[in-house]
């Protein structure tokens, strides 16, 4: 029996709900495989702020540097929303982000066929997509300083800053063109380089780096135009490369492309650790509830075992299990359109885990 150790983060809203799915799955793959999972549970965000007074409590963020794989939930809720900067639940992400230096965030857009009818789009606009997201995590307008609110004589006035260095820029492009040569061999790197400095540095490094890659196919996308290319013709997509901010706004779009947010996984890559995380948000108005769509975190859990652990099969058998319920008709309600069976949270881990 092999054993594997995994940091497991809740955190607020439907992620409880959402993590317990992809545990009962990964039991379930442990059972067929052969792994034991060891879970050891800790705090972060909006709970860790009631009980321990901080979004990141010290003993979290050790464990999560000693493991170095992680499963998280989600962040944030309205309970805390008059709380600011280093006190909202948002910073414990951040914070986490940048100390265990995760810079590398990883998101795949695919249809799951039996899905094409749930998107908001026309199925033929949908045919054939896949591409991936590969967002920079550490830098940007997220981290730069300075940033505050000041009270002037005229009123208040907010700022933040955008800053990008040579070094970040030219690790996270080579990221991106790696995942480019195990799939389609094609880079759009997305920047606003018509209006931005660092942008017009980080198109600069992307084709500098892009050298060494000279059999990869690169262009360039402004931003605007980029969100406009995902809804137009998302298949022409293979990997998007993107600063922080616009690749936290394009993802979110690239969710709905595939049916719902509830579907989209994440991986958040660094060099001694990696966190693994749905790509929605901690949705305050459905916790509770056995409603929430647990198959983002499935789906992340299976990247988990793929990118951290290196079980290809085990990660395939979870990616073809959630394939399979939905071909059975299984739907959580949001994605489900008017045919099939809906079901709620609890039930759908349960189908994935028996579909095995
Ligand atoms: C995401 C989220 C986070 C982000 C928030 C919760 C800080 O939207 O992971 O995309 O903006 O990065
Ligand atoms: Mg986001």
């Amino acid at each position: 029996m092999r054993k594997e150790k995994i940091v497991v983060l809740p955190g607020d809203g439907v992620g409880p709900e959402v993590v317990e799915g992809a545990i009962e799955v990964l039991d379930a793959v442990g059972k067929r495989f052969q792994i034991k999972f060891d879970y050891e549970e800790k705090l972060i965000g909006g709970i860790a702020i009631d009980k321990r007074s901080t979004p990141l409590p010290d003993d979290t963020l050790k464990a999560c540097k000693e493991c170095g794989v992680i499963l998280l939930g989600a962040v944030g809720g309205p309970k805390w929303d008059k709380l600011t900067g280093k006190m909202r639940p948002e910073s414990g992400l951040l914070e986490i982000r940048k100390k265990l230096g995760l810079y590398a965030n990883i998101r795949p857009a695919k249809i799951f066929r039996p899905l094409i009818s749930s998107s908001t789009l026309k199925s033929s606009v949908l045919k054939n997509v896949d591409f991936v997201v590969v967002r920079e995590l550490n830098s940007g307008i997220y981290y730069g300083k300075p940033r505050g609110i000041k009270k002037e004589k005229k009123g208040k006035k907010a700022f933040n800053t955008m800053v990008y260095d040579e070094a970040t820029i030219r690790r996270i492009a080579e990221t991106a063109f790696k995942i480019a040569e195990r799939r389609k061999r094609k880079v759009v790197s997305v920047d606003k380089a018509n209006v931005l400095e660092c942008s017009r540095l980080w198109r600069d490094v992307v084709e500098d780096v892009h050298n060494n890659f000279s059999h990869i196919e690169l262009s360039h996308m402004y931003v605007d135009n980029c969100a406009m290319q995902i809804i137009r013709d998302p298949a022409q997509f293979d990997v998007i490369l993107t600063p922080n901010l616009f690749g936290d706004i394009i993802s979110d779009e690239a969710a709905m492309i595939t049916g719902s947010i509830g579907m989209l996984s994440s991986a958040s890559i660094g060099e001694k650790a990696a966190l693994y995380e749905p790509v929605h948000g901690s949705a305050p108005d459905i916790a509770g509830k056995d409603i929430a769509n647990p198959l983002a975190t499935i789906l992340s859990a299976a990247m988990m075992l793929r990118y951290s652990l290196s079980y290809e099969e085990e990660a395939s058998a979870i990616e073809r299990a959630v394939e399979k319920v939905l071909k059975k008709g299984f739907r959580t309600k949001d994605i489900y359109n008017g045919r099939g069976k809906i079901v709620g949270t609890r039930k759908m881990s349960s189908l994935v885990a028996e579909n095995l």
